[in-house]
């Protein structure tokens, strides 16, 4: 491709307006972009970073490359919002400037200090001539006016036990406590491993490691990023991407998987989170990584992911663009089972109530579908299908088995096929089942059970492609609501 690596670092000021302006013309005509997902304007998006609250709004960061859809020259892109809902574009916050980050703002994790200043902690990633990496993990402030102040030295320097993968620092507080977790690779076996720092004298700038974080027996692929640790009503769930786990400690079928676990407790000066669950997938779809959570300070534990996946590529990249963020989802516990589900507010998007049948001409593709199937029957549901059913996304939903399976085999422009077309999910079988699903263009994110299972990936249909279809033995009706995000 012509994404050389010259190209990739070129500094963002020799980009000339000109090209800006075909980009962004280009991105803004194609027909996949959505209509209530957060997008890059131009260029790709990955990870979602600095996820907090702060000045009164919810405060949201991406891993940014404006300039095509390539892992450029990374930046932070800042996103305010008052709802959770709709996002306000603040443009670029941190972008790489001195020898700590100057191969990329890498992503990270923000905190407010005080009514003053969000406190943001990110991996400054670095290249020496001969393509030599570095690490750094650095801090900023951003003050209410948006200003940053990035602080003249890193905050902490790669350790001995690791590689140079050593990134995505997240802080967090607990027993009144800053401590922050890391993802790496040890340097003794080059494996992946999360290390665990603490805050001498509870200050930001001072940071102390105890130790790496042991919660599983397993062997952990060769690198893990983006770790992000929260307790929900005082149980530490941990989520993290082990890049090239073995599938034999856990099924997946992505090119790497977003995975988590439940401890009983996180004992910090001893590293560990006890009793862990074996590892599970957060999302049983095609496509979700890099997932960030925090507690919120309304009591809440909310999480955000990137919808896309690393080393891939996608139909939108001839058009400048790639990759978009998931709706925010709340995480709570019923009996020991981790549930995602969109925050309340998403409720807000619903315009009136459509009642169907057999089938409905959607429109748009920006819909929340909600099906309830009686236990022991097997429904088919097509979205995103033309109307004479040749093109679609297939779902069987099968409450005999307590089965969910998706085919985008014939969704649309095909890609990934190297990691298969068909996903499955598992439910308690001989019971109901309901599945929530929200449609946006090019997406979709299904909850089964309110967020006991979540199947998301992405779709590329054409402009015909806007009906849904549901197939089943007894008379069933399903609730569809279109979803619009104008204010
Ligand atoms: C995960 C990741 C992170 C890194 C960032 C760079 O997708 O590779 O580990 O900080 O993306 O954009």
């Amino acid at each position: 491709s012509k994404w050389t690596r010259e190209l990739r670092y070129k500094p963002y000021s020799e980009w000339d307006d000109e090209y800006v302006v075909a980009l962004t013309n280009s991105v803004a005509s194609s027909k996949w972009r959505t209509g209530y997902h957060i997008e890059p304007k131009t260029g790709l998006l990955n990870d979602p970073n600095g996820f907090s609250f702060f000045n009164g709004k919810w405060q949201l960061f991406f891993q940014y490359y404006p300039f095509g859809a390539a892992h450029g020259l990374k930046s932070w892109y800042h996103l305010e919002s008052e709802d959770l809902i709709h996002w306000e574009e603040k443009g670029i916050a941190l972008q790489s400037d001195n020898n700590y980050d100057s191969h990329g703002v890498y992503s990270g994790s923000a905190y407010p200090i005080d009514e003053e200043k969000l406190f943001l902690f990110y991996t400054g990633n670095v290249r020496d001539d001969n393509w030599n990496r570095f690490t750094f993990q650095n801090g900023a402030f951003m003050y209410t006016d948006g200003t940053i102040e990035k602080f003249d030295n890193p905050l902490v320097n790669q350790p001995e036990e690791t590689t140079d993968h050593f990134r995505d620092p997240q802080i967090f507080r607990y027993q009144n406590q800053f401590y922050m977790i890391i993802g790496a690779q040890k340097q003794s076996d080059k494996t992946g491993a999360i290390f665990l720092y603490k805050a001498l004298s509870n200050n930001i700038k001072n940071w102390n490691l105890i130790g790496e974080l042991t919660f599983s027996r397993s062997e952990l692929g060769f690198m893990i990023e983006c770790p992000t640790l929260i307790f929900i009503k005082e149980v530490p769930v941990l989520l993290f991407c082990p890049q090239g786990l073995s599938q034999s400690i856990h099924p997946y079928e992505n090119i790497y998987p977003n995975m988590y676990i439940i401890g009983e407790t996180f004992e910090p000066t001893n590293a560990a989170i006890t009793n862990a669950t074996s590892l599970q997938n957060l999302d049983e779809g095609f496509e979700v990584y890099a997932t960030q959570a925090f507690n919120a300070p309304d009591g809440r534990a909310l999480s955000v992911s990137w919808i896309g996946l690393p080393e891939i590529s996608y139909p939108t990249d001839k058009e400048g663009y790639q990759g978009m963020l998931s709706l925010v989802k709340e995480l709570t516990l019923h009996n020991g089972k981790l549930k995602q589900y969109p925050v309340d507010e998403t409720k807000s998007l619903r315009q009136i109530e459509h009642i169907f049948h057999r089938s409905l001409d959607t429109k748009t593709n920006r819909f929340e579908l909600e099906l309830t199937i009686p236990k022991n029957e097997i429904v088919e549901l097509k979205l995103f299908s033309n109307a004479d059913e040749t093109r679609y996304l297939a779902f069987t939903l099968d409450s005999v088995n307590g089965k969910v399976s998706v085919d985008r085999e014939f969704a649309g422009e095909r890609f990934g096929e190297e990691y298969g077309f068909k996903r499955e999910a598992f439910v308690t079988k001989k019971e109901e089942m309901k599945i929530n699903l929200f449609a946006d263009t090019s997406v979709f994110e299904c909850f089964v059970n309110e967020g006991e299972r979540v199947i998301s990936g992405r779709v590329f249909p054409d402009e015909s492609q806007t009906f849904v279809y549901l197939h089943s033995k007894i008379d069933l009706s399903g609730k569809l609501w279109r979803l619009n995000n104008q204010k």
